[in-house]
């Protein structure tokens, strides 16, 4: 027997040394019309399929003083193989021979090795088999007239990516032992061989592809904890989305992926995140869930497949239709309710569909999904209710001062403007938020006396009024969750030279939230009415603005703001009708 070269090395181009009743002696003959005597009957089989015998059932064998094909400790291990190499069922084997008489004693050879083997000897119905059914390894012949072995090999790598292909031929050329190679055969096999070569090269394919499969489980269960661990770490739903997102295209090989949500109170699907969507294909029916499949996965819980065929019939006429190989449109369950949808599509036509594996493993991501996903929804609300607690008491301030109203609102939308032109992020902006109702909040400890009194402050009464910043900040320091907010309380009375307060701190010492909000907060309180003064108009507050600049203000949050306001980006006729109508009170 030649030597090999690993896997996917060529085996035996010449078996030799197995004894002329453990071999195929006649295929070669009769595939090259060389055959001197018919093939016997299976009733009248020669000493070769008495060797096949005794590997069937040892304890003939034995009675018979045989060889054994197996011993009986290797069919056992053989067993424990089987066992352990998938889900726990023995493999699928598919033996694919134009010669019926090929495919039966293939098959009478392995019967003792407990592997699920079916045979085949048309060749077109073995490529509708492949399709149909689990495969595990593929055992076929490479001439068989319309469908050749290198068909064989296409159909199962498609359907079957860790399937195993052996290569049986009577015709060992270099030219066929490249090409079925180069298709993604495992080995090569020449009739006449073994029966102890076809069971070597067997359990040495079936090893690689247990082997295979085990790293796979591990990069998947690796990969599993790496998702659940970067899920645990953000509660913020838009990261989420797009992290679920990411990581669904990347485990299944995906092209794109849609997540959309069920609106709880109008059970509308509302489409949150894409990634890989091309531009013209927003709006198409499973991308929005308007079609029947997700229609159907919502209203049972449960996930669906779609190849390209079915992509045809049931998503209809849409353009998006083209570009289907293949979909999985999964449910993200919570608490027994489908909360959401995710979609992947595989659009290239040289890639494989779905399959049902990887639908399994999609099902572990959407499981990890829905409760981070649960626990962010959570999150907002709470974040929503902490927000309507804190405008009550912005607007309880409000309440007592009857010359500022409406003014927290606008401060908050001039302070956002702002920010936004600064490039935060989204976090950040909730912070702008918080501080934009909150900077005033300290008032409540102001008397009413001094809040509304209409004359002009004694010093003893502006001294009071000073502490308004340390006593909001000091209403905020028992609550973790308002810290952000306190530099926005603490600092928005602050001035660039150092003359403002509680502190009188100077430049660089202001914090940064303290330097926007003052810009604002100054903006807005000169642009609206006093008892002891009239509004100025916009212009003359940006003229103010830009006056003092360096003094004041920070030169670079005055300019900013200057240059914002010009860019359009606060919205001026909002502000307009925010002066002119407050929020109620
Ligand atoms: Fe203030």
């Amino acid at each position: 027997m030649s030597s090999r070269s690993g896997h996917n090395g060529c085996s035996t181009l010449q078996s030799k040394g197995a004894p002329d009743e453990d071999a195929l002696p006649e295929t070669a003959k009769r595939r090259s019309g060389k055959a001197e005597e018919p093939y016997p009957k299976p009733a009248e089989r020669d000493s070769a399929l008495d060797i096949t015998a005794s590997s069937i059932s040892p304890e003939v064998a034995n009675s018979k003083n045989q060889k054994m094909y197996p011993p009986s400790g290797e069919c056992l291990t053989s067993t424990e193989e089987v066992k352990t190499s998938g889900a726990g069922t023995p493999p699928h084997l598919l033996v694919v021979d134009d010669e019926q008489y090929i495919c039966e004693v293939i098959k009478e050879m392995l019967t003792a090795e407990r592997y699920q083997i079916q045979t085949s000897s048309d060749p077109e119905k073995a490529l509708e088999l492949i399709k149909a059914q689990p495969v595990d390894l593929v055992l076929t012949d490479l001439i068989m007239g319309r469908v050749s072995g290198v068909d064989i090999i296409n159909q199962t790598m498609r359907f079957h990516t860790d399937a195993i292909v052996i290569l049986m031929t009577g015709q060992p050329t270099i030219e066929n032992a490249v090409t079925v190679l180069k298709s993604g055969a495992y080995d090569y096999l020449v009739k006449p061989f073994s029966m102890d070569t076809l069971r070597a090269v067997i359990k040495r394919g079936l090893e690689k592809q247990r082997l295979y499969r085990e790293n796979i489980h591990l990069k998947e269960a690796v990969s599993l904890y790496k998702i659940s661990e970067a899920m645990g770490s953000t509660i913020r739903l838009d990261f989420l989305l797009n992290l679920i997102l990411e990581t669904a295209i990347k485990e299944l090989d995906a092209d794109m992926a849609s997540f959309l949500l069920v609106d709880e109170q109008s059970s509308k699907v509302i489409p949150k995140a894409s990634l890989g969507v091309p531009e013209e294909l927003r709006g198409s029916g499973i991308l929005t869930g308007q079609d029947d499949i997700s229609k159907w996965v919502i209203k049972y819980g449960r996930p669906r497949v779609i190849d390209k065929e079915e992509s045809r019939d049931q998503i209809g006429r849409h353009s998006l239709k083209k570009c289907i190989r293949s979909a999985i449109v999964h449910p993200l369950m919570a608490k027994g309710k489908v909360i959401g949808i995710l979609v992947l599509i595989r659009s290239q036509e040289q890639v494989s569909p779905f399959t049902p594996g990887q639908l399994q493993s999609l099902s572990i991501i959407a499981s990890k999904a829905a409760s981070a996903i649960e626990n962010s929804m959570l999150y907002e609300e709470l974040k929503e209710s902490y927000l309507q607690t804190l405008t009550a008491l912005a607007n309880a301030v409000e309440a007592r001062d009857i010359y500022t109203r409406g003014h927290t609102e606008r401060v908050c939308m001039m302070a956002q403007s702002l920010a936004t032109e600064m490039g935060w992020e989204e976090e950040k902006l909730w912070e702008v938020k918080m501080g934009g109702i909150l900077h005033d909040i300290g008032k409540l400890g102001v008397p009413d006396a001094i809040l509304n009194k209409s004359e002009t402050l004694t010093f003893e009464e502006f001294e009071a009024m000073k502490q308004h910043p340390i006593c909001g900040s000091k209403i905020l320091e028992g609550i973790p969750f308002l810290a952000p907010a306190v530099p926005y309380v603490l600092y928005h009375h602050e001035r660039f030279d150092g003359k403002g307060y509680p502190y009188g701190l100077r430049k660089d010492q202001i914090p940064l939230q303290g330097r926007l909000m003052a810009v604002v907060d100054t903006f807005d309180a000169m642009t609206s009415d006093r008892p002891y003064r009239k509004a100025k108009t916009f212009k003359q507050a940006l003229d103010e603005i830009r006056d003092c600049a360096d003094t004041q203000f920070d030169p670079e949050m005055a300019e900013l703001f200057l240059k914002t306001w010009e860019n359009g980006k606060i919205d001026k006729k909002r502000l307009k009708l925010m002066k002119e109508a407050p929020a109620a009170i």
